[in-house]
């Protein structure tokens, strides 16, 4: 597939790391923008981006970074982005009715063989391509950020999404050298959100309920469960867990799980809790002043390259 043209509509944030990443697994990449001056800045922030990373030694792809700078061009049309394209990734703001409007365009330009995935966070793909022609052809592709740093990709299709385009998208996912896992049906929140709101709802009622201080509540996490979740999931922890394992784990532990399970208590509004909310930012501004956000991002980014390098070394 390398050597394909890709579209990337939107060039904020989350457009530009996939220009990065099409680019470094040697794809053309055309970004496409509403506003043209955000591509001119695009392509030179990534231009530059790509040489820092190659001065740091973790620039991906076999390429140098001129090569990939060069894969990746501006385009001022959204006919021209489509026309001949493999793979539309859409990149634009959260917003669903601008989402919508955009796939209305897209459904009357779209070539047979092209696949659109949308970077939506939040929008199940049935809320914005229900009333499409080409809607077979529509799906999420929902990255993590930093995307050049976490390769995790959840592919969420809609009812009506051609099997051969998610299974399509999957494997080009692959050839990123992201970690596509494909969700069944569409369900809000995806996977990731689900999953990541179950766990910040119990850290809110700890904190909340007096039994942790937000630093500790954290250290749960990233002393604790988060380490061994860099390298594997719940399930097959519990799988380890047991000596004969998940269904040895069950039996062993169910009992306990079912007991705190039902202790937990009502979902947490966060938005209506004051004096929980206020509890916590005061907590959380103590660990980090908002004014060192910049610094601890920036902290965050250089952790998540160290330990994608080193899980890469593992087998
Ligand atoms: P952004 O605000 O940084 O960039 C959006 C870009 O889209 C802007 O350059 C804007 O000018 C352009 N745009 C607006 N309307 C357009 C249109 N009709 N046609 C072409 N371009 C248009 O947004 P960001 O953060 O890159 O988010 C994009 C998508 O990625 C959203 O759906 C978001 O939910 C998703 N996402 C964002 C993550 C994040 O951490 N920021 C993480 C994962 C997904």
């Amino acid at each position: 597939m390398s050597g394909q043209k890709i579209g990337i509509v939107g060039s904020g944030l989350i457009g530009r790391a996939w220009a990065m990443l099409f680019a470094a697994a040697g794809y053309r990449v055309e970004l496409y923008d509403l506003v043209a001056s955000q591509v001119d800045a695009a392509l030179v922030e990534i231009r530059s981006e790509l040489h820092r990373l190659a001065a740091k030694g973790t620039l991906r792809g076999q390429r140098s970074a001129e090569e990939q700078s060069a894969l990746i061009s501006g385009c001022g049309q959204l006919e021209q982005l489509v026309a001949g394209a493999m793979h539309i990734q859409e990149c634009v703001p959260e917003q669903l009715a601008l989402k919508r409007t955009l796939y209305g365009q897209l459904d009357v330009l779209l070539e047979p063989h092209t696949v659109v995935a949308s970077s939506t966070s939040t929008f199940m793909p049935s809320l914005y391509t229900a009333e499409l022609k080409q809607r077979a052809q529509m799906l999420v592709a929902h990255p993590l950020n930093p995307p050049y740093y976490i390769p995790l990709v959840e592919l969420v299709p809609a009812p009506w999404t051609d099997q051969p385009v998610v299974e399509r998208t999957r494997q080009l996912m692959l050839t990123l050298g992201q970690r596509p896992v494909v969700l069944k049906r569409e369900v809000q929140g995806f996977a990731t959100n689900r999953i990541q709101y179950a766990i910040l709802n119990e850290v809110w009622r700890l904190v909340g309920g007096g039994v942790l201080s937000v630093a500790d509540a954290d250290r749960v996490l990233s002393e604790g469960l988060g380490l061994r979740y860099a390298l594997m999931g719940a399930l097959e922890t519990a799988h380890l867990n047991a000596p004969d394992g998940i269904a040895d784990y069950v039996a062993r532990f169910g009992g306990e799980i079912a007991a705190v399970s039902a202790s937990y208590g009502p979902t947490p509004d966060m938005r209506g809790e004051w004096e929980t909310l206020t509890q916590i930012a005061r907590q959380c501004d103590e660990l980090v002043p908002l004014t060192a956000l910049p610094q601890r991002r920036a902290a965050r980014e250089e952790f998540l390259t160290r330990l994608s390098t080193l899980k890469r070394q593992l087998p």
